[in-house]
């Protein structure tokens, strides 16, 4: 099935990540299949944080993909398929993104988009992926920092929101295509080229306190890989914080 070709669209749901995994559990969806809701009860976002969204204005969404032959050391590359995904729909508003590592949407240096990806396992490979998408489109104050909306950078006041996700899954299924066609490394090089602060001088905290280095790419397995002093250190999510400051 391709990606998109049923969408499953509730009024209000807990996590549409959980819904997905329920009825994946079931056997009664597969790949391409999207749960798309108008509003979270509890929303969860990345490191075990909330995500908060305003009612029927934004996108929150899951897309399952069940990928051939995906090993689990390789899961990286359903991160990166995701942001590419996001920042060449982007594109198409004539919006510039990148992908905060190791995967936060910025424009500008404010999100406008986060994932969260719950894989299901079978042995070592990736049975099914659970991708979970918030993108802000319509809610113009949202109060956070740092965070944005697509309506801030264009002219149009309201998008339409189905409209909205059939142009992202296009955006989406041609990445997933690119993959299957051409690999992973291929997909890594298009993601290192949107990295955010990628060979850059920058501020950044880990258990040792705050440091200013300068992200260097991406191990094979997804970790970041960042040059602190004389060293090159190897980081995985919950080891790393990007310290906001007046750039260098
Ligand atoms: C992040 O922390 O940046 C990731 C946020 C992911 C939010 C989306 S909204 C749809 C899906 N359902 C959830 O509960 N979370 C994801």
């Amino acid at each position: 099935m391709s990606i998109g070709q049923k969408i499953i669209h509730l009024e209000s749901v807990d996590s549409t990540n959980n819904y997905a995994a329920i009825l994946l559990s079931e056997g009664r969806i597969g790949h391409g299949t999207v749960i798309l809701a108008d509003e979270q009860t509890n929303g969860r976002g990345q490191r075990g944080a909330k995500w908060l969204s305003a009612e029927g204005v934004n996108l929150l969404f899951s897309l399952v993909v069940q990928p051939d032959n995906l090993s689990v050391s390789d899961q990286c590359v359903l991160t990166e398929i995701a942001s590419l995904a996001l920042i060449e729909f982007l594109r198409k508003f004539g919006i510039s993104a990148q992908v905060k590592w190791p995967n936060d949407i910025l424009v500008n240096g404010e999100k406008i988009a986060g994932v969260l990806i719950e894989n299901h396992l079978k042995g070592n490979l990736i049975a099914s992926s659970v991708i979970g998408i918030g993108l802000n489109v319509n809610q113009r104050v949202i109060d956070l920092p740092r965070v944005t909306s697509i309506v801030n950078h264009i002219d149009t006041p309201f998008l339409n929101l189905t409209e909205t996700l059939l142009s992202f899954l296009a955006s989406f299924d041609s990445c997933w295509k690119n993959y299957q066609l051409h690999g992973k490394s291929n997909v890594r090089e298009a993601y290192l080229k949107e990295l955010y602060q990628l060979n850059q001088l920058a501020h950044y905290a880990d258990q040792h306190g705050e440091f200013v280095g300068e992200i260097i790419g991406v191990t094979e397995e997804g970790l970041l890989q960042l040059n602190k002093g004389d060293e090159t250190k190897v980081y995985d999510i919950k080891e790393i914080s990007f310290i906001y400051r007046n750039a260098f």
